[in-house]
């Protein structure tokens, strides 16, 4: 399988994954165990997903059934912005592990460089952005003190690598200045409208791996009414020109767009035929003029921005 060696563990990451946001909950786990059973070795989950009890229900059965080791998947985690404390972010690792049923995160990221008052899981989980009053409450935790407690869940055997998800280079520069474990992993929204060409730069001297999330772009948040209004990406005529002339669909295409970039992809499907369709997406070419035409398409439409939940959220200013 396709995979990128991440620094410092010599880890192998999948080059291509299954995302797992908005997998329904009542069918999650047959999609998960389906998935493995597909081929798939890496799931992309968070808390904020609310199905990681049901994710790791399918990965059970498919190793009670033989379909694979626990060592042969690689789990990807997130700790929300609830839990940046350094009280909280072992406490929070520990119960997601617990939803899970795994002794160990592959990866494990802070989701946003975004610190928001702790929601006790006891109370609700996932949290969400907001408090039981609809307002964003912030909370002023540096974001140095959250590496630092997840340098801890490394040592401590939770986690074998860790990495950060919406961040760019100002705070990636910085993380890189303390950390004596430095992020392995940086996971953004990336497809032919947001290329963000210089954050990749940064992200190869720097020595990091980057997965890219979102690739087909508008297509999964046009059902939550955030799509922008862009023209969907799989009916762009230089997507399906392209799509035509390799004889792929245009969803292999958008992730072949990034494989060949050497970025790892994540997509999300809750259908059968639709997910064993993406994971075919390195075993062709496409040619340099094609390359250059989808990346052309770049207009820094970003699809996830936490400024449209509350303006002091403006992390891409
Ligand atoms: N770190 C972060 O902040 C962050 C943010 C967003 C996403 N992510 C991760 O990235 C993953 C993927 O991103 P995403 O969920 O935004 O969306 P995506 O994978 O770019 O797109 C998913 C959408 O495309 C459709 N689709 C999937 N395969 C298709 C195909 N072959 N042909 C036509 N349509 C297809 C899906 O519908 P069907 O399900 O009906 O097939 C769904 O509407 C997430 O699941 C999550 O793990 C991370």
């Amino acid at each position: 399988m396709a995979s990128i060696v991440l620094k410092r563990t010599n880890q192998k990451m999948p080059l291509v994954g299954f995302g797992l946001w908005k997998v329904n909950n009542d069918t999650c786990a047959e999609t998960v165990y389906n998935a493995i059973k597909s081929g798939y070795r890496l799931f992309d989950g968070a808390g904020d997903y609310g199905n990681e009890k049901e994710a790791g229900e399918g990965i059970k059965k498919a190793i009670d059934d033989g379909l694979v080791k626990r060592e042969e998947l690689f789990i990807t985690s997130k700790l929300w912005n609830t839990f940046h404390s350094k009280e909280h972010v072992k406490e929070l690792a520990d119960y997601q592990l617990k939803l899970w049923g795994l002794d160990y995160f592959d990866l494990f990221l802070v989701h946003f460089p975004i610190s928001l008052a702790y929601v006790d899981p006891a109370h609700r989980f996932p949290p969400g952005w907001t408090g039981d009053d609809g307002k964003v409450h912030l909370q002023n935790t540096p974001f140095q003190e959250t590496w630092v407690a997840m340098e801890s869940l490394v040592d401590a055997g939770l986690a074998k690598n860790i990495g950060v998800s919406n961040i760019q280079g100002a705070l990636l520069l910085d993380i890189f200045r303390y950390a004596r474990i430095e992020p392995q992993v940086l996971q953004v929204e990336l497809h032919p409208y947001l290329t963000q060409e210089a954050l990749l730069e940064l992200a190869k001297t720097l020595g990091i791996a980057v997965t890219a999330y979102s690739s087909f772009g508008p297509q999964g948040w046009v059902e939550l009414g955030m799509g922008k209004g862009a023209t969907l990406l799989m009916e762009h005529d230089t997507i399906t020109a392209v799509a035509k002339k390799n004889t792929k669909t245009p969803a292999q295409v958008l992730l072949r767009w990034a494989t060949q970039q050497g970025l790892a992809v994540i997509p999300k499907s809750n259908s059968q035929t639709r997910l064993v369709e993406n994971l075919d997406c390195v075993e062709f070419t496409l040619d340099e003029a094609d390359i250059k035409a989808i990346s052309s398409l770049n207009q820094n439409l970003r699809l996830n921005n936490p400024a449209e939940i509350d303006g002091r959220l403006a992390i891409f200013a």
